[in-house]
């Protein structure tokens, strides 16, 4: 299978062929998204969330980041890897934009970096492609923005807001992005948005008609009670999990598991 890059992806929205796009922070995860055929791979900093288990993406690093993009990139052999700009690595300055997109390109393998903001990072992101990395940019519900929205909340609900985030979604578009995620917004904003600019939308809660769409691989597997309105469940693999140690657990108390079968034996006792 080829590998995909951004040239393959933004075709696709000029052949209208929706994108697919998840997270993954690991290799084994990586391996299995990418043998479904999945187009991106991106690995966000909900992993604050996922694996590390805090209440927002704050508290992410460079180094984080770092390490698991370099995991996923060793699963993917066809889909094109995204690597994500945690909190503070880009806001300080340009320069720190470029030197820390270099970072994730160079240690982690990343393919192509995403980065949170609108206008206010125009000039981060045409100094990272002066050093030839494409970005993918984020609009909407931006989690880094955690404090200044008070929380995670559906974003660019008024005639006012709408009209900001279109004209946010075309400055990154003319800074020359690949694509752009939409997170959290009215169906009928992210579809304005579509029809408004020439390069694909990813949306994650932006309804059907974005060019792409991403979710966060945990949350459509099951891997969580708490599920938010834009999630499609497509398994229940907590609930598997559950069963399969339950199971283990009381096998191996009853003396059940393991069993000859499962053991070696000495050759002499053939
Ligand atoms: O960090 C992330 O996983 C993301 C997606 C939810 C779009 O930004």
């Amino acid at each position: 299978m080829k590998k995909k890059n951004v040239i393959d992806i933004m075709e696709m929205k000029k052949n209208n062929i929706k994108i697919t796009m998840l997270t993954a922070y690991d290799h084994v995860m990586a391996s299995i998204l990418d043998e479904a055929g999945t187009d991106m791979l991106l690995v966000g900093d909900t992993m604050g969330m996922v694996v590390f288990g805090h209440q927002t993406t704050l508290k992410v690093t460079l180094e984080d980041s770092i390490r698991h993009t370099q995991a996923v990139a060793q699963g993917a052999k066809s889909a094109l890897v995204i690597g994500d700009l945690p909190f503070g690595t880009f806001q300080v300055s340009p320069e720190e934009a470029v030197r820390n997109s270099v970072k994730l390109v160079q240690e982690g393998n990343a393919e192509a970096i995403k980065l949170e903001g609108g206008s206010e990072r125009v000039t981060s992101i045409e100094k990272i492609l002066d050093a030839g990395i494409p970005v993918m940019g984020h609009l909407g519900l931006t989690p880094q923005s955690y404090h200044k929205f008070g929380g995670f909340k559906v974003q660019a609900r008024s005639e006012e807001s709408a009209r900001f985030i279109l004209n946010e979604a075309k400055a990154l578009e003319k800074a020359g992005i690949f694509a752009l995620v939409l997170e959290a917004i009215p169906w009928e904003v992210a579809k304005k948005i579509t029809e408004a600019i020439s390069i694909p939308t990813i949306g994650i809660g932006a309804g059907p008609y974005c060019d792409g769409q991403v979710l966060v691989t945990y949350d459509m597997l099951g891997y969580f009670d708490f599920k938010a309105k834009f999630v499609k469940r497509y398994a229940n693999i907590k609930d598997q999990i559950l069963l399969a140690v339950q199971q283990y657990n009381k096998e191996v108390r009853e003396k059940v598991f393991p069993d000859l079968t499962f053991s070696y034996e000495m050759p002499s006792s053939k």
